[in-house]
C-alpha cells in the first residue's frame, strides 16, 4: 500500500510537471552535447526492394505479402519499395545533405545468409552493405546498424517456427557474427533488435505481421495462442540477444571498439484518471511495454507484474541465462517513440473485451486516446498515435531512472501523413515541423535536467513501405514517387537541414569518433 501510494504520488507530480514545463522555446544544435548523433532513419525491408536480386533469400516479409496481401492496407508490398538497393548513393547524398552526422539503417538477414546457418553465407548481399557502409563513413557519418528489423530469411519460420523455437538462437548469434566480422572494423553502433516488443505483440498477438498468428479475443487466425506466444518469441528474442553480446564483448569489442544494445518501442502512458487504479494501470502498461524486455536485459528477470499476471504463459529463465542475460546487458539503450496515450484500468471494473488493444488485453489496461471526449493531442494518419510533445521528456527520465542511467539513443521519432492528402499538402508538411521540433524541444529539456541522451534519429529520410499500411502513409523527409522514385524535400527536410547546419556541423562529426 505504502508502495502503491507512492508510485500514486511519483505519477501525479509527471502530471503536475506536464502542465508547467514552458511551451517550445528557440532549439538550437548547441545546445545539445558535444558528440550527440542526429540522423535519420530506415530500414531494409521498408526501402531496399531488390527482393531476389543478387542471391538474397525470401524473408518472412516478402512470403507474408505475396501470400496474404489482404493483410496489407493496400495490397502492395517492398518487392521495390524505394529502390535504396540501387539508388543508396543519391540516397545518401541527400542523407548527407541535411548536416547529420549519422545515419540508421537495418541489413537484411535473408541478403546475407539466404537460408540461414545451414546455406552459404552470400557474398553480393555483404558486398552491398561494404559498399553501403563505406560510403557512409567516407561522408563522415556515423553508421548506426540494427540487426532484426522485422524481417528475417523465411527459411527460419519453417524450420523453427521463426520466433517460436529454441534453435532460433543460434541462427542469429550465428548471423550476428557474420556481420560483426564483416562489418564490425567501420560500424561502432550495433543494435540488436528494433522494437521486439512490437514485433512479437503484431506477430503473436494481434496476428497482423508475419507469421500471422494468434487467438481471441485479440484476433482471427488460422493457429496461434495469444496469452503465451508473444512471451515465448520474446523469451527467444532476449535470449538471441544476449548471445549476439555476449560474443561481440568477448570477441569484438575491445579490438572494434564499438557499442551494442536494442531499440525498443516506448509510448508514455498518462492515467486516465487520478485513481490509484489508473495510476497503476499507466505503470503496468510501461512495464508490459518497456520493462518486458530491458529487465531481463539489466537485472536478469521479467517485471514482478508480468508474472504476477501471465503466471505460466511466462516462460521462466534458468540460472545460466539470467546470469548471461545480466553479464551481457546492453552498452545503450534504443528508444522508439512516437506518441502518449492514457490508459485506464482493467482489473477493478472489466473493461469491454472488445476493445482490447494489442497486448494491453494481456496487462488489463485499456488504451485510449481520449479524456471526456478531448483528444490527448492532434491525431495523426497513424492510428492512435496523436502528437504529444511532453511524453518524450518523461519517457527519457523514466528509461535513465531505471536502467542506471544507461546512454539512451531516440532511435525514431516522426510524423505520418496520408497520402491521398494532395500534394501540396505533402510537401508543406508544417505539422511534422511542429512535431519534430516540439519533440526535440521536451528532448533538450530532459537532457538539461542531466538525462543521460546520446542521439536523435528522425524516422524517416524518405517515406517508404509502412509495413501493414503499405504505402498509405508517408514518413519521410522527402516525398518519394513511386512511379518514377524521384524524391523531393518536403518542407521538413528544410528545417531540419537547417536547424543542424546553425551550429558548426563539422565540428560536431570531428569531435565524434574522438569521443566513442
Ligand atoms: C485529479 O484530481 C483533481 C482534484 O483532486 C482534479 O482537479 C483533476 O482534474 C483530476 N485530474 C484528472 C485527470 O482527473
Ligand atoms: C485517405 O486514406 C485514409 C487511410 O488510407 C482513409 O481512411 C481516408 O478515408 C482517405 N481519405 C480520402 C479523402 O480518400
Amino acid at each position: 500500500m505504502a508502495a502503491a501510494t507512492a508510485m500514486a504520488m511519483a505519477m501525479l507530480a509527471a502530471l503536475a510537471i506536464l502542465v508547467l514545463l514552458p511551451s517550445a522555446r528557440g532549439l538550437d544544435r548547441a545546445e545539445f552535447p558535444p558528440g550527440f548523433l542526429f540522423g535519420v532513419a530506415t530500414s531494409a525491408y521498408q526501402v531496399e526492394g531488390a527482393y531476389l536480386e543478387d542471391g538474397k533469400g525470401l524473408s518472412n516479409w516478402d512470403f507474408f505479402t505475396h501470400t496474404n496481401s489482404r493483410g496489407i492496407d493496400d495490397g502492395r508490398n517492398g518487392d521495390v519499395a524505394d529502390d535504396h538497393y540501387h539508388r543508396y548513393m543519391e540516397d545518401l547524398e541527400i542523407i548527407h545533405s541535411l548536416g547529420v552526422n549519422s545515419y540508421r539503417f537495418s541489413i537484411s538477414w535473408a541478403r546475407i545468409l539466404p537460408r540461414g546457418r545451414l546455406g552459404g553465407v552470400n557474398s553480393a548481399g555483404i558486398d552491398f552493405y561494404d559498399r553501403l557502409i563505406a560510403a557512409v563513413v567516407q561522408k563522415g557519418i556515423e553508421p548506426f546498424v540494427t540487426l532484426h528489423h522485422f524481417d528475417l530469411p523465411h527459411e527460419m519460420e519453417t524450420r523453427y517456427g521463426g520466433w517460436l523455437g529454441a534453435g532460433i538462437r543460434e541462427e542469429f548469434d550465428y548471423y550476428a557474427d557474420v556481420c560483426f566480422k564483416a562489418f564490425g572494423d567501420r560500424v561502432k553502433f550495433w543494435a540488436t533488435f528494433n522494437e521486439p516488443n512490437l514485433f512479437t505483440r503484431l506477430a503473436y498477438v494481434l496476428g497482423k505481421y508475419p507469421p500471422a498468428r494468434c487467438s481471441a479475443p485479440f484476433g482471427t487466425c488460422d493457429s496461434g495462442n495469444s496469452h503465451r506466444e508473444p512471451y515465448v518469441a520474446a523469451h527467444n528474442m532476449l535470449l538471441s540477444h544476449a548471445a549476439a553480446v555476449h560474443n561481440y564483448k568477448k570477441n569484438y569489442q575491445a579490438t572494434q571498439g564499438g557499442s551494442i544494445g536494442i531499440v525498443i518501442a516506448m509510448k508514455w502512458y498518462e492515467p486516465l484518471t487520478n485513481t490509484t487504479e489508473d495510476i497503476l494501470a499507466a505503470r503496468r502498461a510501461l512495464s508490459f511495454e518497456v520493462d518486458w524486455f530491458l529487465e531481463p536485459i539489466f537485472f536478469g528477470d521479467y517485471p514482478r507484474e508480468m508474472h504476477e499476471l501471465l503466471a505460466s504463459n511466462l516462460p521462466k529463465f534458468t540460472s545460466e541465462e539470467k546470469s548471461l542475460l545480466q553479464k551481457n546487458k546492453a552498452d545503450f539503450i534504443g528508444v522508439n517513440h512516437y506518441t502518449t496515450i492514457y490508459v485506464k484500468d482493467c482489473i477493478s471494473s472489466p473493461c469491454d473485451l472488445n476493445t482490447y488493444e494489442a497486448y494491453e488485453g494481456n496487462a488489463l489496461v485499456l488504451a485510449t486516446g481520449e479524456r471526456d471526449g478531448v483528444a490527448i493531442g492532434k491525431p495523426t494518419a497513424f492510428d492512435g498515435y496523436y502528437v504529444v510533445p511532453e511524453g518524450m521528456e518523461q519517457i527519457v527520465k523514466y528509461v535513465n531512472q531505471r536502467y542506471t542511467n544507461t546512454p539512451v539513443y531516440v532511435t525514431e521519432n516522426g510524423y505520418s501523413q496520408y497520402s491521398n492528402n494532395t500534394m501540396d499538402e505533402l510537401m508543406n508538411d508544417g505539422e511534422r515541423v511542429n512535431y519534430l521540433q516540439g519533440y526535440l524541444t521536451f528532448l533538450s529539456s530532459a537532457i538539461r535536467k542531466g538525462a543521460n541522451v546520446r542521439g536523435y534519429f528522425v524516422w524517416s529520410i524518405i517515406d517508404n513501405f509502412e509495413w501493414t499500411f503499405g504505402f498509405t502513409v508517408r514518413f519521410g523527409l522527402y516525398h518519394v514517387d513511386y512511379e518514377t522514385q524521384k524524391r523531393t524535400p518536403k518542407m521538413s527536410a528544410k528545417w531540419y537541414r537547417d536547424f543542424l547546419m546553425g551550429s558548426r556541423p563539422t565540428d560536431q562529426v570531428q569531435t565524434l569518433r574522438a569521443d566513442s
